[in-house]
């Protein structure tokens, strides 16, 4: 037996929500299935038969373009029927509870659930409301976790430098309401990252944030010298009960990720941004759109990602 909530009796992957205690093995053939999944995308038939008759529904309860849009090409690429279920034209206006709204998706032979939600806590409620043989996808819960984009990020840090175990990685930005940065810290760390570092002023970092095992910085210059690796984080401002900093224009000239500032890291050092991105405010636009920038790969390695948790999580 074990105390994880997202694998079954037998250590098997059950359900994906957290990255935080998820086993380096799970991590690991997670990473090496997409891997092997890379190439569909360019194939003349995209699709494999991996996933036909699985009813999937995305539950999108707040925005998003990359993460609802991977899923379902994702989804399609394995052969699986995908459901997006309009929220706001949904039952969900008249007072059905999410768990009620679940079970009716339940009744017409839903397989997989991928859900957003504002509320931190919305995925693993599901999860343990629902039959064993129907697996749930947190993809963003509050400013709790959102493991497929750290996973996609980590996909994408092991494709461009090879190996994890001898890397400066340094996460920029608020990361205090960001989910993202939750999930790639438990991820990083697992995967043997050696030095993980949080660049933010004090306002954006959470307390004891060391406990993780990460170094702070709330001097950017210092921060960012000789990291591999910059993930630039934009402002969660739909999640500040207040304003947490005096102006952006201010927030860009501490910690806004210039070319003058990258070249304080390594030269071969890669850009990563989660998006979306708000140019001139954490980033600007030389660097996004620069030659160290691998912003529009995590994109595209999302698909295969988001194909390789689908069909671990249905045992194909
Ligand atoms: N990175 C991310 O979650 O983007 P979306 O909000 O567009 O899904």
């Amino acid at each position: 037996m074990n105390n994880n909530p997202q694998l079954n009796r037998n250590g098997q992957l059950q359900h994906l929500l957290t990255t935080e205690g998820l086993p380096v093995a799970i991590f690991l053939n997670i990473l090496d299935k997409a891997e092997s999944f890379i190439d569909t995308s360019k194939h003349e038939v995209k699709k494999i038969p991996l996933l036909r008759g699985k009813s999937i529904f995305n539950l999108f309860f707040e925005p998003s373009t990359r993460t609802r849009t991977t899923f379902e090409i994702a989804a399609k690429h394995l052969s699986a029927d995908l459901f997006n279920l309009n929220i706001a034209a949904s039952s969900q206006s008249k007072g059905e509870t999410l768990l009620d709204t679940v079970d009716n998706l339940v009744a017409m032979h839903a397989d997989m659930f991928v859900v957003r939600h504002s509320q931190s806590g919305a995925a693993h409620l599901i999860a343990s409301h629902v039959d064993k043989n129907i697996h749930i996808i947190n993809a963003g819960d509050g400013s709790h976790a959102h493991p497929t984009q750290a996973l996609l990020d980590m996909f994408t840090i092991r494709h461009y430098k090879h190996d994890f175990h001898d890397l400066r990685v340094a996460i920029i930005g608020d990361i205090l309401h960001s989910r993202v940065a939750r999930s790639q810290i438990h991820a990083l760390s697992t995967l043997g990252v050696p030095e993980i570092r949080v660049i933010a002023p004090k306002t954006l970092l959470p307390s004891k944030i060391e406990r993780l095992g990460v170094h702070v910085y709330h001097d950017m210059a210092q921060g960012v010298k000789d990291v591999d690796v910059l993930i630039m984080l934009r402002l969660q401002n739909e999640r500040m009960q207040r304003a947490s900093l005096p102006s952006t224009g201010e927030y860009f000239k501490y910690y806004g990720l210039t070319q003058k500032k990258l070249y304080l890291a390594q030269p071969d050092a890669i850009v990563m941004h989660p998006g979306p991105m708000n140019r001139g405010v954490e980033i600007e636009s030389a660097v996004a759109d620069g030659k160290q920038s691998v912003i529009l790969p995590q994109v595209s390695f999302g698909i295969a990602v988001r194909m390789a948790v689908m069909s671990i999580l249905a045992g194909v």
